[in-house]
């Protein structure tokens, strides 16, 4: 076999066998085929799609280029979560100790910030002393001892992906549903869990624009998994503004820690609460979702949670008096409050450009090698549907420097769009997909 016939077939619109699929997954793993053939069957796959099969044949090719991880000596069903990303998603911060609070262990590998989104890892690290690069060993003991651990990836888990998705972020297909689901779910399958629970975002801060598109992905995802043998749900949830209000390292996880103390509510809330109900269910703790909500608010009013989170980072070496006093999180010297110089209502935010912005505070990198500023980002004091007025606070913006703060004033005015009428509010949630098909909520 050619990697040239394999292009070829491709292209024509055929179904790739089972053989051609995984030539092609080891190939990318130890890039025995050039760069420019990889990418021409990306372009391939870009435009002629894959059937179910093929994806899924993709998916356990791309997993098996790499280890899997071994969670079999930690008791009970294991559930992962996984977000498709957004900006002021800190909804594993929130639910990972809550879930494990009520009892499913929580063996999560998290990832970095990419783009305009944020990545848990980065959150975790602006926590003093905190480890994310535990050894398996240790990871395994963490969770068999106190039942939850998020940590970056530990092993050598799908390089296939690491290969095809740095080629697809420079050849114009990342925006391919079977690539998408190969490439996250490949991962998810060599992070070991037993079942999986899919955010799957929607609108203009996420992967997928549009909510048919979003709904199709969420789809597709249900299926690979389930056909993987993995129990996998998925959520359909807005991303037409910021998840949480709070948009930054040490921000996001200050936020993360309000809510668990009780002290915040609101759409991170809401969203962390619902996606953890999902997972145990899987983790056959709950019958349904809502009681699995029910469960988690009792974990939340008696503290159960924010103890769990404590736990967690003082196993990993973090300074857990944060959970006391998040004053103890990095801090930005320039503190500078944007009010709103308008009557009307909130009628749109661009989430991409202020995820942008919270990247140019130096929230996130530009190039690999850049060093975070945990301590910068904004806080917004507004939502989609809100009513100002002049001088009605928008945002309060951390940052490292006078001129700094004056860039992001710009960008965030910018990103906000307005209406002289009433306008309606995002919802959190638009769909759940199983294996038996949608709901539209
Ligand atoms: N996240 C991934 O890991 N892969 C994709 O293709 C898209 C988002
Ligand atoms: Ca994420």
């Amino acid at each position: 076999m050619t990697m040239l016939e394999v292009i070829e077939k491709k292209k024509l619109g055929q179904e790739l066998s089972p053989e051609e699929i995984r030539f092609f997954a080891c190939a990318a793993a130890e890039k025995s085929v050039p760069d420019y053939q990889l990418s021409a069957l990306l372009m391939a796959i870009r435009l002629n799609g894959m059937t179910d099969a093929e994806t899924t044949e993709l998916t356990l090719a791309m997993r098996d280029t790499g280890d899997v991880a071994d969670l079999s000596s930690i008791p009970g069903i294991k559930v992962d979560k996984h977000s498709t990303g957004g900006v002021g998603d800190t909804t594993t911060l929130v639910l990972a100790p809550l879930v494990a609070a009520c009892g499913a262990p929580v063996a999560k590998m998290s990832g970095r910030g990419l783009g305009h989104t944020g990545g848990t890892l980065d959150k975790m690290e602006s926590i003093p002393g905190m480890r994310i690069d535990l050894t398996v060993e240790e990871l395994l003991r963490q969770v068999r001892e106190i039942g939850v651990a998020v940590v970056g990836q530990t092993g050598h888990l799908a390089p296939a992906d690491k290969t095809l998705y740095a080629l697809r972020d420079v050849t114009s297909t990342v925006d391919s549903i079977p690539l998408i689901v190969s490439s996250i779910l490949s991962k998810k399958l060599a992070a070991g869990s037993d079942a999986i629970v899919l955010d799957v975002k929607t609108g203009s801060g996420a992967l997928m624009h549009s909510l048919e598109d979003s709904i199709r992905l969420a789809r597709k995802m249900v299926n690979v998994g389930n056909l993987a043998g993995k129990p996998t749900v998925a959520l359909i949830s807005g991303m037409d503004q910021p998840l949480g209000t709070h948009v930054g390292n040490a921000l996001e996880v200050k936020e993360a820690i309000d809510i668990l103390s009780g002290r915040a509510g609101g759409d991170l809330k809401e969203v962390s609460l619902t996606l953890g109900g999902y997972m145990l269910v899987l983790a056959e703790k709950a019958k349904t979702w809502e009681e699995g909500v029910r469960m988690l608010e009792e974990a939340l009013e008696s503290g159960a949670g924010l103890r769990k989170l404590r736990e967690m980072i003082q196993a990993q070496g973090g300074e857990p008096a944060v959970c006391d006093d998040t004053g103890r999180l990095p801090q930005a010297p320039v503190r500078k409050t944007v009010c709103c110089g308008r009557d009307g209502y909130v009628r749109e935010m661009d989430t991409v450009a202020l995820g942008l912005a919270a990247r140019a505070l130096g929230a996130g990198r530009l190039r690999m090698e850049d060093q975070i500023d945990y301590s910068v980002g904004f806080v917004l004091m507004v939502r989609i549907g809100d009513r100002v007025q002049p001088g009605t606070p928008l945002c309060e913006i951390h940052a490292r420097t006078e001129a700094d703060a004056v860039r992001a004033e710009e960008a965030v005015r910018e990103a906000i769009r307005w209406s002289d009428t009433p306008c309606e509010r995002g919802k959190n949630f638009y769909a759940v997909v199983t294996r038996d098909g949608v709901t539209r909520l």
